[in-house]
């Protein structure tokens, strides 16, 4: 492996700089642990554990966010045996690492449950092709298999205008089913994954099966990898309130004092604010604000900004906890991240995530920024330009982007999906490389995909002749 450049020692030294100063940002708690609350902003935390709601199944999610457990460790029960290579590999990952949803849409909804899941299947030969015919491809979530159960998405979807039956996601898809073919990829958009097994355990990790099928339903292939959902959102830390239905009406009551809304009025006769319905969010395909001048993401960030530095607030040390999920579910488990880089090294401070010059979901870190060695042929390089900060579009965002075999590969199926860049820090992340190639790390041993070892080296752009 090439070594990391001048400006990435830099960067590791403002990495540095960066963590210890948000050690006096925020020197209350540990990001691996549950945060601890003021008791001036909230009642004593209870012992964590599963609330009886939930163990009766009548709750979807714990009471307060720092009543959520820790994450179940290792694989999960049930996962099928790995199969031998053969003709076909197949590779497959969530676009996301992960995808959070709130635990209840009886007020607000931010985002529903939507995981997208991707496959790549390649003719393994001494010329492997990116095939996208003549196959189907079959997705299982285990364990998932009635989110309706954990989610009272379904009781609401109707009051935010989407006709759907339970169960099935905004875009038609339940937690197993088919794939569609795209141009060089398969896709399930939209599955529903909650984070909650058939059995009730919080579980932020599930995994997914992806099987390759001939026209007569053999299997050709099959693929694990990681569903990841998470309802840890902690708002509630600071809109303090008994149940996840209080901290949600608390969250409008503050929007109406401060913007004249009239929003707590509207969800409690029965219509719950969807926040896109005003606030643009290409998360949720909308572009334009309406009746309004700011983003959601600019909004949230913009004003947020000041209210995770307010002394007395016990928030987790990383403050993008407080919202992102979470301390307990930890959404970045890259390799980077077991050194240290954290959110704001990639990110910037909320501020930076804030302006009102990014456009949320599009203007995103680049992996060129820091790794300028192998990543450089200006002519092939599909990912931004290693001078400059931010992707400018959204094909060059790293889960768009492509290298290697004619540059056909998606960068996820080799590293896996953003914040879970292997070797990740959890062994499920891990599991596809493992069962391919008997190690963990990105995709590396040429024979999962070509049939004779390449004379050639191994090149992520090809270099001009
Ligand atoms: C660090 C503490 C903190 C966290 C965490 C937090 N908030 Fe807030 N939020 C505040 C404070 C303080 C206000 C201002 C309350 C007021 O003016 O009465 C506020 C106000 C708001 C407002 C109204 C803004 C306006 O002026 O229109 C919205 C909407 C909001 N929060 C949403 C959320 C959501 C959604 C989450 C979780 C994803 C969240 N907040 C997490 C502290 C927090
Ligand atoms: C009826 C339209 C409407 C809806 C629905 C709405 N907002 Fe707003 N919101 C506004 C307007 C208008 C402002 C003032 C700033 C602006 O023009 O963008 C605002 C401001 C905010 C601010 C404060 C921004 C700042 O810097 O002062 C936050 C945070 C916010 N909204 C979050 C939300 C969230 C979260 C939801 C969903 C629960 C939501 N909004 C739903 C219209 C709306
Ligand atoms: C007060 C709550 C809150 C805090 C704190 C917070 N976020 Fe967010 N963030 C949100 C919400 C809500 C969304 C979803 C907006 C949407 O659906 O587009 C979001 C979305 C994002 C996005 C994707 C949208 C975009 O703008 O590209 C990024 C990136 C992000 N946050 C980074 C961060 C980082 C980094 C931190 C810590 C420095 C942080 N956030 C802290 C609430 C928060
Ligand atoms: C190594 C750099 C890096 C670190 C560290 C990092 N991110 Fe990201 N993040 C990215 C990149 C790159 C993307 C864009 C991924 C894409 O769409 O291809 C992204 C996307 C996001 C998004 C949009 C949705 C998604 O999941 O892709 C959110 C939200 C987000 N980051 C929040 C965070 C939070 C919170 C942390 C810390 C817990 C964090 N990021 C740490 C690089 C990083
Ligand atoms: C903020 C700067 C920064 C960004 C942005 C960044 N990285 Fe890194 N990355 C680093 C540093 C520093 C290391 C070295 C960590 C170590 O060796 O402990 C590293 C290590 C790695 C490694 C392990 C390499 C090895 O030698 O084992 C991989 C793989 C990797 N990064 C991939 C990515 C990908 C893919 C992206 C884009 C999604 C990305 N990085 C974005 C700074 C960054
Ligand atoms: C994920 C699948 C995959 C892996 C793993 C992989 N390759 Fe490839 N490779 C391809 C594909 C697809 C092509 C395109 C074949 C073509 O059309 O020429 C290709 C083409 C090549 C070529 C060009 C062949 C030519 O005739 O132009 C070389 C050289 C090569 N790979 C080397 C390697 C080496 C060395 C490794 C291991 C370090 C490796 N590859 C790992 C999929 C892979
Ligand atoms: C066919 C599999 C494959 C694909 C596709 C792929 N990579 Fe890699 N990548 C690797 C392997 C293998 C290594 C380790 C290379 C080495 O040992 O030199 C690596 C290393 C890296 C590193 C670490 C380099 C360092 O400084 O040590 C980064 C960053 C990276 N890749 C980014 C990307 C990005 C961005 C894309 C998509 C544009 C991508 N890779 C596509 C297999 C792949």
């Amino acid at each position: 492996m090439k070594r990391l450049s001048q400006p990435v020692l830099l960067v590791v030294a403002a990495v540095v700089v960066m963590i210890l100063f948000s050690r006096d940002l925020a020197p209350i708690g540990n990001s691996s642990e549950p945060p601890a609350v003021a008791p001036a902003l909230a009642p004593p935390a209870p012992a964590r554990k599963t609330t009886p709601e939930m163990a009766a199944g009548t709750a979807w999610a714990p009471r307060h966010s720092y009543d959520y457990p820790a994450p179940p460790p290792g694989l999960p029960a049930g996962l099928p045996p790995p199969q031998p290579l053969d003709q076909y590999a197949v590779l497959a990952w969530n676009d996301l690492g992960m995808h959070c949803y709130q635990a209840d849409f009886s007020t607000l909804q931010i985002l529903p449950p939507y995981n997208v899941f991707w496959a790549q299947v390649i003719r393994r030969g001494q010329k492997p092709a990116v095939i996208t015919q003549d196959v189907k491809l079959r997705y299982e979530t285990l364990h998932v298999t009635d989110p309706v159960r954990h989610s009272n998405f379904w009781d609401y979807a109707a009051a935010y205008g989407w006709k759907l039956e339970p169960g099935v996601g905004l875009k038609g898809k339940r937690t197993s089913g088919t794939m569609e073919a795209a141009a060089d990829h398969f896709v399930a958009d939209g599955v529903p994954v909650v984070d909650f097994s058939d059995d009730g355990t919080w579980d932020p990790f599930p995994m997914f099966t992806v099987s390759v099928q001939d026209p007569a339903g053999q299997t050709l292939a099959q693929t694990v990898n990681v569903a990841p959902a998470s309802t840890e959102m902690s708002c509630d830390l600071c809109h303090v309130a008994d149940t996840p239905q209080g901290s949600m009406a608390d969250i409008l009551k503050a929007h109406d004092k401060n913007e004249r809304t009239d929003l707590l009025r509207q969800a409690q006769a029965g219509k719950p604010v969807l926040c896109c319905s005003c606030h643009a969010d290409p998360a949720m395909g909308v572009t334009e604000c309406k009746d309004c001048e700011l983003t959601l993401s600019s909004a949230m960030h913009g004003f947020h900004a000041s209210k995770v530095k307010e002394p007395g607030r016990r928030l987790p040390k990383n403050v993008c906890h407080s919202c992102h999920p979470g301390p307990q579910t930890k959404c970045l488990r890259d390799v980077m991240s077991q050194s240290g880089i954290t959110c704001t090294d990639c990110h910037g401070a909320m501020e930076i995530v804030a302006a009102r010059t990014r456009t949320p979901w599009t203007t995103m870190p680049s992996c060129a920024t820091c790794h300028t060695e192998d990543l450089q042929d200006p002519e092939e390089v599909t990912i931004e330009s290693p001078n400059e900060h931010l992707t400018k579009d959204s094909a060059s965002l790293y889960r768009h982007s492509k290298a290697h075999g004619g540059g056909g590969i998606y960068c996820c199926a080799c590293h896996g999906s953003p914040h879970t860049i292997t070797p990740a820090a959890m062994v499920r992340d891990n599991e596809q490389a493992v069962r391919l190639q008997g190690e963990e790390g990105p995709i590396s041993k040429c024979m999962v995909c070509h049939l004779e070892k390449p004379d050639g080296e191994f090149w992520h752009f090809r270099k001009p002749e």
